[in-house]
């Protein structure tokens, strides 16, 4: 059997927040602590993260269901020894596989598994079935939120569909471009504030990312932050939030293995 691996879902409903600069610096950060971290691209949008870091990959998952290759194969080598499984149209496809497929997909994850602790999966802005059934798949929910009045209804948005119609309860909340560490704060407060209010979640919050423009000049030379510009606050902000990732208690099995992600992502999807 294989070992737990944990699967963290970075989303937040609104878009441009900084999901995608969370997914990699953290990958990042964690891969620096000794974990061996996999991104998987859900983002079928302009800004993923093949743009982001400059790499292509010119198979997907789309080949790895037609049994063309591994997913060994379609993974691309990022910063810092991270591995990226870059945004495909496969992943719209996830959506339609048929039982051979969904069976190849769990068997390709599965393979997989022996040589990856975190898989943090990159979703899209929005709230399609898309993103639900990737979130909805992950042991790990981190939303990411700015200090705008439609980032937090976005988000809150998103916890009251996710409790609502999939029962889920626990969501980690990551504060990006504040002007202080205080600002995180008062912003995880006005999000509980609303969801204490009207919902029944727990939401913990990790921390905050400042607004820095190291984080604005790292995506223009299509470099991660963290490798780019390493003593900027953004960078150590990512690393402290990449030393709480580290510590979060693992998944107990059998939910933590990386083929029941791919089982429950695919049963969403098919609405079971
Ligand atoms: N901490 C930060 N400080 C300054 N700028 C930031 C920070 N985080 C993100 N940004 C800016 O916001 C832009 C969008 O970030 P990113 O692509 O990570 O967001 P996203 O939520 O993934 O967007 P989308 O919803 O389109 O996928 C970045 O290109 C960057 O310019
Ligand atoms: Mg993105």
């Amino acid at each position: 059997m294989a070992h737990p691996v944990q699967v963290i879902a970075v989303t937040g409903g609104k878009g441009g927040v900084g999901k995608s600069n969370l997914s990699v610096n953290l990958a990042i950060g964690l891969a620096e602590l000794g974990r061996r971290v996999v991104v998987l691209d859900a983002d079928l949008g302009l800004a993923n993260i093949d743009i982001l870091l400059g790499i292509s990959s010119s198979k997907t998952i789309e080949n790895v269901l037609a049994g063309e290759c591994d997913l060994r194969d379609i993974m691309v080598r990022g910063p810092g020894g991270i591995r990226i499984v870059p945004a495909a149209s496969g992943t719209q496809k996830l959506s339609q596989l048929n039982t051979m497929e969904h069976a190849g997909l769990i068997q390709a994850f599965s393979e997989l598994a022996d040589d990856i602790d975190v898989l943090i999966v990159d979703t899209a802005a929005g709230i399609s079935d898309t993103v639900i059934s990737f979130v909805c798949a992950a042991q790990e929910v981190l939303m990411v939120v700015t200090d705008e009045p439609t980032s937090i209804t976005d988000a809150y948005a998103q916890i009251k569909l996710l409790n609502r119609d999939y029962d889920m309860f626990r969501f980690r909340i990551v504060a990006n471009m504040v002007r202080t560490p205080q600002d995180g704060h008062a912003l995880f407060g006005k999000l509980t504030k609303v969801t204490d209010r009207f919902l029944d979640v727990a939401l913990q919050y990790v921390g905050a990312v400042p607004q820095d423009d190291a984080v604005k000049r790292a995506v223009q030379r299509q470099k991660a932050v963290v490798e780019a510009y390493p003593r900027s606050r953004a960078a150590t902000a990512f690393r402290a939030l990449a030393k709480k990732v580290d510590a979060w208690p693992l998944p107990a099995t059998p939910r933590g293995h990386l083929e029941f992600f791919v089982d429950r992502l695919v049963q969403q999807q098919i609405g079971a």
